[in-house]
């Protein structure tokens, strides 16, 4: 029997007691109830919730056809898509690719960088080239934009009339301008469901196709994300962890503890830690509430970060994600002359180091006013991320919902757009 996901939660104590969690429970029993009745703000977007049960034979083949073809066809797949329509794939294809598949992926569209995007058309020129573009609205400008230019890239090099191979739109099944580009011109497409929103977007085509490209089992994915969504079907906060995170965040919030580091000890997981700043970002910050998400990715910030955490003010808290067990393992050598006086370490292995340096940090910033939790993930698996995937879908649903914030909406994105259209001389539709 697979090991679940743990939450531990003893650092903090003397800053969210039993007390403060017994006050929370009546809001956390009214967010499960906006979630699972369906009758909370955003309600329409709740498709994220079934989603692993919900997701067919017919889906999955598709996509494990689909992105063996383009395996087969393209020694490069550029993956076109911003925010949640690319980080839950750049999450996954970072932390579980090989170093093979992983260096043919490449991620596009999330910014309107030249050098970016011509050092990427430069590294591909002589490559056999497929793209999947993703948008769910089909018209996000950076995006759309990048697409042209490869689309133009892709005409110039197989003819135009020979890339209909090459190109995969993921897009809605009926509204905008992706959707008419892929009827239009017969590029192949997946539909994004009407009732996901992007940033939970991760197992619906938007990150099963790219994860799928990269070589992953996109089947271990999904059946880590459905036992996780049966381990958080119930109300309790004993048994449901994301709840538990939930509550404690929105305890910790109320004590004036306005910022979260999200804190991972293995560098695989930098991705991660930006998928999860988006969902919770974009899913919290409105309403003048909002809990910072901000991340660090530990040994490397606690020679600059951890200063601060430490002993900066006191408005900080922490939640580290642990592997328990590594994939690989590095042993420290024995070394006759002992120069470096490390031989008391000779023998151990490097994740038995990491390992009192992540203990080492929570019990510090513990003493320095930082309260933190600590999700232990088992191993780095496709199973295991899936779990987690859906583990923090679902705290921010419920966090969201104990904020008074609708979760499923991102009105405030649109202020930024408004003002560059009209500095664009966008004409209106
Ligand atoms: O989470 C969200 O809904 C957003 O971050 C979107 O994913 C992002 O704005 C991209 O939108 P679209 O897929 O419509 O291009």
């Amino acid at each position: 029997m697979s090991k679940g996901l743990r939450l531990d939660t003893r650092y903090l104590q003397g800053s969210v007691s039993a007390e403060d969690i017994e006050a929370i429970l009546p809001e956390v029993e009214k967010a499960h109830s906006l979630l699972v009745n369906r009758d909370g703000e955003g309600s329409e977007y709740l498709g994220w919730m079934d989603l692993p049960c919900n997701i067919n034979e017919d889906i999955l083949k598709d996509i494990e056809d689909t992105a063996s073809k383009m395996r087969k066809n393209s020694d490069a797949i550029v993956v076109i898509g911003i925010g949640g329509s690319y980080l839950g794939a750049r999450a996954t294809v970072e932390t579980l690719a090989s170093e093979e598949d992983r260096r043919n992926i490449f991620f596009a569209g999330y910014n309107m960088s030249c050098v970016s995007l011509s050092a990427l058309l430069n590294r591909l020129e002589d490559k056999d080239v497929s793209v999947n573009v993703i948008s769910k609205s089909g018209t996000t400008t950076e995006p759309a934009i990048t697409f042209r230019i490869l689309e133009d890239f892709l005409q110039k090099k197989y003819g135009p009339d020979n890339i209909s191979d090459r190109v995969i739109c993921t897009t809605d099944n009926e509204k905008g301008a992706l959707r008419a580009i892929a009827d239009k011109k017969g590029y192949k497409s997946f539909v994004i469901p009407d009732d996901v929103g992007g940033r939970f977007s991760v197992f619906t085509p938007v990150g099963l196709l790219p994860i799928a490209c990269a070589g992953i089992n996109i089947r271990e994915l999904v059946e880590g994300a459905l036992r996780q969504r049966e381990e958080n079907l119930n109300c309790d906060i004993s048994s449901n962890i994301s709840y538990m995170y939930a509550a404690a965040r929105n305890c910790l919030y109320r004590k004036g503890k306005r910022i979260e580091i999200l804190g991972s000890f293995n560098s695989k997981l930098h991705y991660v830690d930006e998928w999860w700043k988006q969902l919770f970002g974009e899913s919290e910050g409105k309403g003048g509430h909002s809990i910072f998400p901000a991340s660090c990715d530990f040994s490397t910030d606690l020679h600059s970060m951890g200063q601060l955490i430490q002993q900066g003010e006191r408005n900080l808290f922490e939640t580290f994600l642990v592997v328990e067990k590594e994939c690989s393992e590095c042993e420290i050598p024995v070394s006759e002359d002992n120069l470096d006086n490390l031989n008391y370490l000779a023998n151990k292995q490097l994740s038995y180091i990491n390992r009192k340096a992540y203990e080492a940090t929570a019990e510090a910033h513990f003493e320095g006013g930082v309260p933190n939790s600590t999700v232990f993930i088992p191993e780095m698996t496709p199973f295991y991320l899936g779990k987690l995937f859906y583990f923090f879908e679902k705290a921010v649903g419920a966090s969201a919902y104990i904020a008074g914030v609708n979760p499923f909406n991102q009105p405030g994105v649109e202020a930024y757009k408004n003002k560059m259209f009209k500095l664009l001389g966008k004409p209106k539709a």
